[in-house]
């Protein structure tokens, strides 16, 4: 693949968002904030791919699966008024059908095409399944990350004007009281990626977000996590007490370890 065929995927992209714009101002902000986000995953694949050194092809491909790979959450918020899947329907799976019906694809060979219905279909699953090749596996990795990245972006953003302009799409119908559960802080002092099942206040959200770093695998999504300061971001929305602190410092000090460390990519 190559950039011309890239710049026709943008045309759609743009044409096709646009058919989403709305008088209603709940559904438009969500669909501008999901159009940038979809930009700017292209922007962190980009930036992980120029580190990882891949070539023309993989590069365009990598950038490929980052701008389509919400392409399901413009029908989603449209037609169910939620970014939830569980209230609606996966949104990675719709945005493959999406993809497929008006065969935007059409210029890539098959296996290509394969490859880019694959990493989307992964890319907000739990764990990417074991019967991906490697050629899948390095993709899906890489748009997770770039999705990761620019979601605590939006968060970061988000935060800044909450007070005066909540959204309820991207707090997920949780409350936002002190609470948090201890099952999650758990998981995040094993290291371990929390499950996004049974969220219960924005506080459980919040440490399931701050959990993704233990699920990412390029050294340069590490660079960046710290470069724009996401962990101290979200974990200053947290209570402040004794144990949000060690979590803090377990985190940063997870990124140190990674960062000095040799390989690229972790896992
Ligand atoms: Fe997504």
């Amino acid at each position: 693949m190559i950039e011309k065929e890239f710049h026709v995927f943008g045309k759609w992209f743009t044409e096709y968002v646009r058919s989403f714009y709305s008088e209603d101002m709940f559904i438009l902000r969500n669909i501008k904030l999901k159009e940038r986000h979809s930009l700017e995953v292209c922007r962190n694949a980009s930036l992980i791919s120029d580190s990882e050194g891949l070539d023309t092809e993989e590069r365009y491909l990598a950038m490929t699966i980052a701008l389509f790979h919400d392409i399901g959450r413009f029908e989603q918020i449209t037609r169910y008024r939620t970014f939830k899947d569980s209230d609606s329907e996966n949104h990675a799976l719709l945005g493959v059908k999406v993809l497929r019906s008006a065969d935007v694809l059409a210029c890539l060979p098959f296996t290509q095409q394969d490859l880019v219905f694959q990493a989307i279909a992964n890319h907000n699953m739990y764990m990417i399944p074991e019967t991906c090749d490697d050629r899948c596996l390095f993709h899906s990795r890489l748009v997770r990350d770039a999705d990761k990245l620019d979601i605590f972006r939006v968060l970061a953003d988000y935060y800044a004007e909450r007070d005066s302009s909540p959204n309820p799409a991207l707090d997920m119908g949780l409350r936002d009281t002190p609470e948090y559960s201890s099952r999650l802080l758990e998981d995040l002092f094993n290291n371990r990626m929390a499950s996004t099942a049974d969220l219960r206040t924005c506080n459980d959200m919040r440490l399931a977000r701050l959990s993704w770093v233990f699920d990412l695998h390029f050294k340069e999504s590490f660079r960046l996590v710290r470069k724009y300061g996401y962990i101290d971001m979200i974990a200053s929305k947290l209570p402040q007490d004794g144990k949000v602190e060690n979590l803090r410092a377990h985190i940063e000090g997870y990124i140190d370890s990674v960062l000095a460390s040799g390989s690229g990519i972790r896992g």
